[in-house]
């Protein structure tokens, strides 16, 4: 026989799915009411409802040893009892937040030293309230790729800490809850499942509309008067961004995707406004019930809000195995992304 044996290519490896194993979720014990809200500056139960949905959000106490990375741990021992896993099953931990109390160690490692995670790489991700929305896209792709199996991510913001309850940030504080969910996502041999669209983007140029100053450089033109340590919120300028990019956001994930609305089984939302949601609702025709709703009773929770939302919709027995699940986040940055589940 003459000439060259025909090259052979190793056969691609099977392409892997990804399952969400598990979820879980903290919420501190201390509320903050709109009748709380009354005594500390001038607002009223009527005008918060109205123009937010909110009635009452939680809050950390630091007397009770409680913050980000405590509320974190907690929230990611649910997802794994909820998993049957151990920590140190874990590959890799993200912890997507913007209230990590120092700069250095991450909150990630100091939840992962907490649970019992061994020597699992640990990172934290800053996308405001679109950072579990950025996590676990990027968490999934790293086990789609083949380089991991097992990673816990959380989502969880303490903006409690950085609120103004006087008169002056009322426009601000109102608004806001402190809490931490969790999922532990894990490959699988069953290549459908997984993620079958997302999004992630920003636009840096409008930072100044929702930003927490920690030096005096910080600060943008014209904020003279204002506090370090304090989040600033151009309320009506992130309502007018919200309301756009979000419906857009849906669409372009859904147009991605191929489906149509109708076609996704829940809806799993950034909780920012009451009237935010409504309008995306609204635009699609969704029920109500493909759009979870929970801002009444925890507020604006930052990263916190679509883990919690995803772990009440499952604890509740509301998302089963083969549904289509969109997350769909937007906030400081500014950013907004999406990513839409086979379960
Ligand atoms: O999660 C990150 C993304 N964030 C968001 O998506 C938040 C988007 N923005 C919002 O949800 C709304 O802008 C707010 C709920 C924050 C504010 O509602 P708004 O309808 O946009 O109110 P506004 O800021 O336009 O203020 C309307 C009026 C003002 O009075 P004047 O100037 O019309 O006399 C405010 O001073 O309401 C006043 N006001 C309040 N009154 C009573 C602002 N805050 C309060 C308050 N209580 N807490």
């Amino acid at each position: 026989m003459t000439g060259r044996a025909a090259s052979v290519r190793p056969p691609d490896p099977p392409r892997r799915g990804v399952r969400i194993a598990g979820t879980g979720m903290l919420l501190p014990e201390d509320r903050i009411t709109n009748a709380d809200l009354e005594k500390l500056m001038e607002t009223t139960d009527e005008w918060i409802l109205q123009r937010t949905g909110i009635r009452e959000r939680r809050r950390v106490n630091p007397a009770k040893g409680e913050s980000c990375w405590t509320i974190s741990a907690q929230a990611l021992r649910g997802a794994l009892a909820d998993a049957k896993m151990d920590a140190a099953d874990l590959d890799l931990v993200i912890v997507a937040t913007v209230s990590t109390e120092q700069a250095c160690p991450s909150t990630a490692c100091r939840v992962a030293g907490e649970i019992g995670a061994g020597a699992a790489g640990a990172v934290d991700m800053n996308a405001a309230c679109c950072g579990f929305v950025y996590a676990t896209n990027v968490a999934h792709d790293l086990i789609r790729a083949g380089s991991y199996r097992n990673i816990g991510v959380v989502g969880c913001d303490t903006l409690s800490e950085v609120m103004d309850y006087s008169t002056e940030g009322r426009g601000t504080a109102i608004l806001f809850g402190d809490a931490a969910g969790a999922a532990v996502l894990r490959a699988t041999d069953d290549p459908s499942r997984g993620i079958i669209a997302q999004a992630m983007h920003s636009d840096g140029t409008s930072w100044r509309h929702l930003y927490i100053p920690r030096r005096a450089r910080d600060f943008p033109a014209g904020a003279e008067g204002k506090k370090l340590g304090v989040m600033y919120m151009n309320g009506r300028e992130v309502f007018k961004f919200a309301v756009t990019k979000f419906c857009d956001l849906i669409a372009q994930t859904l147009d991605r995707a191929g489906l149509t609305p109708d076609d996704v089984d829940h809806y799993v939302c950034h909780q920012s406004n009451a009237r935010i949601l409504e309008s995306a609702r609204e635009r699609f025709g969704l029920p109500q019930e493909k759009l979870y709703v929970n801002i009444d009773r925890v507020g604006n929770t930052s990263s916190g809000s679509v883990p919690v939302c995803l772990h009440e919709l499952r604890s509740a027995g509301r998302i089963r195995e083969g549904q289509l699940v969109m997350l769909v986040a937007f906030g400081g940055g500014l950013t907004w992304a999406s990513g839409l589940w086979r379960m």
